[in-house]
């Protein structure tokens, strides 16, 4: 078992298996970065999957596909077979912007994929293009039906912002509520990489609109889920994801992997170590040992709400959010 010095037990990996993108998110990566990662500096799969085995044997027992936009990258459904033949029992899930999601729906599903999130920031065509910075909607609309058709979970992330999908909370909240899908709001969470200007919305602003429709009771935090659930009065559940409350990191369980072998501790900090050598050298007990390494390091909490402190320069879409 992988237990952190705040006794946390880490059984969660979030795998980024590309940093690249076919979206560029005003709160993500607004402009086409400088330069990507070269290809020949990304792990490939049989690199990532020796690395997977040994979290699994480690105690690892959720891992979450990223990106990026992890359907770029080739063959992505073999490596989830791979983990899936691994261990069936584990907690298979990926986040994707949805766009290609209509046409690789089916072929995760039979790889052992069992949840997906996706992100609808707004559903007005012109919004998600002036988000997305790219003609989206339907696509990633008609992504969403064909993953629930096939039997995937599907659940729904918006990050609500000023000025561009703040009315549009009650919308997103219904379009998942009639499909009996979750939905998470997130707080926009500031780094480098966004468009400058972005304004976020906080959790009691958002509450605030919802409670012009409806009435809710606050149901607190499920264990390691980030979110903060609320229910109405008919039963529905919403989550709130608000990175700057303590809350967020007391019961954090997740650790996250680079597409190019960085093992990260936690999100806001710049600490990390590399496996990439260990596994391209076949060197098992090493990789174990940053795997404890890793987690032996993991901080208590993150600095979003401090004033102080400094966040790290590494993008979400190289670690996967
Ligand atoms: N703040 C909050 N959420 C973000 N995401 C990406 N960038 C940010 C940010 N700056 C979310 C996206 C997506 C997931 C991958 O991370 O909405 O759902
Ligand atoms: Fe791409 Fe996701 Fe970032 Fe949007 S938020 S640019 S979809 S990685």
């Amino acid at each position: 078992m992988l237990i952190d010095s705040f006794n946390r037990q880490v059984n969660y990996l979030r795998i980024s298996v590309t940093e690249r993108c076919n979206f560029r998110c005003q709160y993500c990566m607004p402009e086409k970065p400088f330069s990507w990662v070269p290809k020949e500096n990304i792990l490939r799969f049989e690199e990532l999957f020796a690395f997977v085995k040994v979290c699994i044997d480690e105690g690892i027992n959720k891992i979450r596909i990223t990106g990026g936009e992890p359907l770029l990258r080739e063959n992505l459904d073999t490596f989830i077979q791979m983990i899936y033949s691994y261990k069936p029992t584990i907690d298979l899930a990926m986040t994707t912007n949805g766009y290609l999601l209509k046409a690789n729906a089916q072929k995760l599903k039979d790889s052992g994929l069992k949840r997906i999130n996706v992100s609808i920031d707004t559903l007005q065509p012109d919004v998600a293009r002036q988000i997305a910075q790219k003609e989206v909607l339907t696509q990633v609309l008609e992504g969403v039906n064909e993953a629930r058709r096939v039997g995937l979970k599907v659940k729904i992330n918006m990050v609500p912002m000023k000025g561009l999908n703040e009315r549009e909370i009650l919308d997103v909240l219904e379009y998942c509520k009639a499909r009996d899908m979750s939905v998470r709001f997130i707080e926009y969470m500031e780094n480098i990489h966004a468009k400058v200007n972005i304004k976020g919305m906080k959790s009691d602003e958002l509450l605030a609109i919802i409670a012009v429709k409806y009435h809710f009771e606050d149901v607190g935090f499920d264990t390691h889920s980030p979110s903060h659930y609320y229910r109405l009065d008919d039963g529905y559940i919403f989550g709130i994801i608000e990175p700057y409350n303590d809350a967020f990191c007391s019961t954090c369980n997740r650790i996250r992997l680079t597409a190019e072998g960085l093992l990260i501790p936690c999100l806001y900090f710049d600490e990390a170590m590399s496996i990439k050598e260990a596994v391209q050298q076949g060197n098992i007990a090493e990789a174990a040992l940053i795997l404890k390494e890793v987690v032996r390091t993991k901080p208590e909490k993150n600095r979003w709400g401090d004033t102080e402190g400094e966040i790290s320069k590494r993008a979400f879409y190289e670690t996967g959010g």
